[in-house]
């Protein structure tokens, strides 16, 4: 692995949000909401927790997903579709091969993490929250990732580095290149 910038925080524990888009068909996609949903019993924070619960297990929110979420909390599609753009942590689109966040929780954000996403962002040819034209690379904001005593954060394939300055944009992507790489090998 280069060692372009800082030293790499604490990996992510569980990678979940780095995970590529699964494949699921869109049955099976409203059972598992279904399952999601007996976490939230109550009607307050369902449907946020939903959306979330689904992001992190399908890397962005599939539209079967959308419309199972939709019709077990009653909110018309659109609705929900609108809100789910809303934020900034989720996506209704599909992720890249490598994804790339950038912490934007409280200690990341008063230290950059929005001009950090930005520089990679430009570099990268794309807006922040986009994948690159060629499926490659998807760059995000995300919540805390539990490393703030290192803040600011990216995350890089499921790798965590610390105190990434906006000089280290290049750095993120050479991370992030690696891992393509790497990901391609395990599939050979
Ligand atoms: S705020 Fe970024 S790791 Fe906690």
């Amino acid at each position: 692995m280069p060692d372009a910038f800082a030293t790499p925080a604490a990996a992510v524990a569980d990678g979940a949000s780095t995970r590529p888009a699964a494949d699921v068909p869109g049955q099976m996609l409203s059972q598992r909401v279904e399952q999601l949903a007996r976490r939230y019993p109550d009607d307050v924070g369902r449907v946020i927790g939903l959306l979330n619960d689904v992001q992190d297990e399908c890397g962005y929110l599939p539209e079967e997903a959308l419309r199972a979420i939709a019709d077990l909390c009653d909110v018309p599609y659109e609705e929900l579709v609108a809100s789910a753009r809303f934020f900034k942590t989720l996506s209704t689109e599909p992720v890249g091969k490598v994804v790339i966040e950038v912490c934007d929780g409280t200690a990341c954000h008063t230290q950059g993490a929005v001009r950090l996403a930005q520089a990679i962002a430009d570099k990268l040819g794309i807006e922040v929250g986009q994948t690159t034209p060629d499926g490659l690379f998807t760059l995000r904001l995300v919540h805390c990732v539990g490393a703030c005593s290192v803040a600011p954060v990216a995350v890089v394939a499921g790798t965590a580095y610390g105190r990434v300055k906006t000089a280290n944009a290049d750095g993120v992507i050479e991370h992030a290149r690696v891992a393509l790489e790497e990901a391609g090998r395990c599939g050979e």
